[in-house]
């Protein structure tokens, strides 16, 4: 069945859906695991309009979802389709209810004038490493390259230093655990893995890797921005550390069965298109009792509710013609050009089913600084950081 509004008819020719590479998210609990781009005439499929469902739409995913079938939402104007498992509907039901509640405040704050905000800084650097770009064929993958190619990650807060010295990488360290998440080098446990073998997925420029590193683990890095790779490679051979620089797409991992002790990936699991498919190698390269530490980015979270949600979404009044997929893509990483890559929130529900295979699994909230709350909440960081914060940390031990 296709659902448009209101109005209910079947698909003649589900072939013309778009395809698994258009997905938003990923059914993780579905034993195929990602999405099933075999879309049936037993199928939902909810043609939305902007972000928040109607009532009629939820009632019929709901009816689906509990039917057993497989449900689908479908933004023609974003081409952009999301499959929806009973925990995203849980979402979908919840943005509802807050944006019923917070639509006449945000009409009166779209009136108000705004502090002018700074605009993101721009990149200082380009990786330029268009040359060594993979063929994903996956719109979203491409994405990803095009978007930390051009803008490294951490980059733009290095400002005194000139760009790919060591002082440079050094800038781009201090910023990011002594300002940004100063909880990170204890909570990632960087000093913990001396001797191990340890894999990172999505390296970035090789921050967090080379505190491994210099901790005496065996380090190796495998990510899709080959940019990002290069500049990682350049931090390694500045700093005399040593590590294995792989140019790969993590959903596909080249490495035998068993081969890690510990797989660490932070901010990268939520920009892939089939999550599921990729922690599913994460497991089957670790050894048995080997563990993975992942950051991904958290639905319940201010930053979510506050910047994206009420300010993007109402005030702006994105959602009435946008999905939050699309104003996530659009908001959530710097960029300096126009590349637009995925990017899917979990509540910690989703993720324990996305880990459900993994033993002993811990999750965590943190990543809130100061100058995101208003003042009266100020000293309350710390408290409102273990259940608001924009990072939700999975660590899980390989059974
Ligand atoms: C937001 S950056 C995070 C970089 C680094 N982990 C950090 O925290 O600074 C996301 C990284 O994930 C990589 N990435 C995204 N999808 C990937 C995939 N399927 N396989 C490998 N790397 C991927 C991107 O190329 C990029 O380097």
């Amino acid at each position: 069945m296709y659902v448009a509004g209101r109005q209910c008819f079947a698909v003649s020719n589900p072939s013309r859906l778009p395809t698994v590479e258009r997905a938003r998210a990923t059914i993780e609990t579905s034993s195929a695991g990602g999405v099933d781009d075999r879309a049936g005439p037993r199928d939902l499929v909810v043609e939305a309009e902007g972000g928040v469902l109607g009532p009629a739409q939820l009632t019929a995913l709901g009816a689906a979802i509990g039917a057993g079938k497989r449900a689908w939402l479908y933004w023609p104007r974003e081409r952009a389709v999301e499959t929806v498992d009973r925990e995203r509907l849980r979402s979908y039901r919840r943005l509802r209810r807050v944006a019923a509640v917070l639509a006449p405040f945000a009409r009166i704050a779209s009136h108000l004038p705004r502090r002018a905000r700074a605009g993101d800084p721009a990149s200082p650097v380009s990786a330029a490493a268009a040359a060594t770009r993979i063929e994903t064929g996956d719109d979203y993958k491409d994405a990803a390259q095009a978007q930390w190619d051009e803008n490294p990650v951490g980059s733009h807060y290095a400002d005194r230093s000139v760009p790919r010295t060591l002082d440079w990488f050094h800038e781009i360290e201090t910023h990011r655990y002594r300002r940004y998440a100063p909880w990170m080098p204890a909570v990632m446990e960087f000093d913990r893995h001396a001797g191990e073998d340890v894999l990172e997925i999505g390296g970035g420029i090789g921050t967090d890797l080379a505190q491994f590193a210099r901790h005496g683990a065996r380090v190796t890095d495998v990510d899709l921005s080959g940019g990002h790779l290069r500049l990682a490679e350049e931090n390694f051979r500045l700093r005399r550390l040593t590590g294995r620089f792989i140019h790969h797409d993590a959903e596909t991992l080249p490495f035998p069965d068993a081969s890690f002790d510990l797989v660490y990936s932070h901010g990268v699991l939520h920009h892939t298109p089939d999550t599921a498919r990729l922690v599913g190698e994460v497991r089957r390269v670790l050894r048995p009792g080997g563990r993975v530490i992942a950051m991904l980015y958290a639905e319940s979270s201010w930053h979510y509710w506050r910047q994206q949600v009420w300010r993007r979404g109402l005030v702006e009044g994105r959602l009435r013609r946008e999905s939050m997929g699309e104003i996530l893509s659009q908001s959530v990483e710097i960029s300096g050009n126009d590349a637009r890559p995925l990017v899917k929130v979990y509540t910690r529900d989703r993720l324990r089913a996305l880990f459900a295979a993994f033993q002993d699994v811990v999750i965590m909230q943190r990543q809130l600084t100061s100058e995101e709350l208003p003042l009266p909440l100020r000293p309350l960081r710390a408290i409102v950081e273990r259940v608001a914060g924009w990072n939700l940390i999975v660590k899980a031990v390989r059974a």
